[in-house]
């Protein structure tokens, strides 16, 4: 795997790809890869002649600086994970490399981003948009893949790639979850074995929740799931919403995609989760 850290390097290299009329997967990451992630690799690898990850923890995304300074790098592991699945490159930019000191700027995409997640982590998607349009103009990738999980980043980056007519493909991969239904998340590093059994309350929730959905009205199954995720000890309930899968605002009848999406923070660690409930 070849292993840049400077934008003008992995240009110079991605050029010669492109030249070569090679189509370009691109896998944009925080890092402490999980197998959801190499999940995200290798979907792009079924569908590209070349795969190119990022690992950038993004500071413009993180409201808070304790979330920023907590959050897990594992930058060796990570490499050898994915040189174990034979990704082609890996660009891993100081931030010097992304930003400008002091620099303002963010994109408005629209009502969606002050919902759900865009409500509890004021500016979070700003600073996502910031970062992931910077990293489309620097790799030019021909396909981008994000995983389901943050379902609603996948919704905001689609927005913004339709708004500014950014020529990327955007795929939205299947959550992976460990054998218990927990979410992976790089997050789960900092879950204490008790927190662990805590949080699967939100996947059995999330799970009983489609087992019902034909069957139950929105209201009710978003207040027993909303009674048995309060209920839960150690488990602080933000969020639990039965949303509209394009506006992630509250489902209604006329909802085309509907999906069940919910944040709480278990123990010190903030998690979300969702599952799509129809199509
Ligand atoms: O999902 C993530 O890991 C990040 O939000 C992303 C898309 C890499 C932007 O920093």
């Amino acid at each position: 795997m070849k292993v840049f850290t400077t934008k003008k390097e992995l240009q110079q290299h991605l050029l010669q790809i492109k030249n070569a009329k090679k189509s370009i997967g691109f896998v944009p990451t925080m890092g402490a890869l999980h197998q959801g992630h190499i999940s995200l690799i290798e979907q792009a690898q079924q569908g590209n002649d070349v795969v190119v990850c990022s690992i950038f923890v993004n500071p413009t995304q993180f409201n808070d600086p304790k979330d920023l300074e907590k959050y897990p790098r594992t930058v060796d592991a990570d490499i050898a994970m994915l040189e174990q699945v034979n990704c082609d490159v890996l660009f891993n930019p100081p931030v010097s490399e992304i930003y400008d000191d002091n620099e303002q700027w963010h994109l408005e995409i629209g009502p969606m981003e002050q919902l759900l997640e865009g409500k509890s982590r004021p500016g979070h998607y700003q600073g996502v948009t910031q970062v992931v349009a910077k990293l489309f103009n620097i790799v030019n990738p021909d396909t981008a893949y994000f995983g389901q999980k943050d379902y609603q980043q996948f919704s905001i980056i689609s927005k913004m790639v339709e708004l500014l007519i950014m020529p990327v493909k955007l795929v939205m991969c299947p959550i992976k979850r460990e054998a218990d239904g927990l979410a992976m998340s790089s997050r789960n590093i900092h879950l204490t074995t008790t927190d662990r059994q805590h949080a699967l309350v939100l996947s059995k929730t999330l799970n009983w929740v489609k087992e019902n959905f034909d069957i139950a009205k929105i209201s009710q199954l978003t207040h027993e799931a909303e009674l048995t995720i309060g209920a839960e000890e150690g488990v602080e309930l933000d969020y639990f919403e039965i949303a509209d899968g394009k506006t992630l605002l509250p489902a209604d009848g006329h909802s085309s995609i509907i999906v069940a999406l919910v944040a709480a923070k278990v123990g010190k660690t903030r998690l979300i989760d969702n599952v799509i409930l129809s199509r």
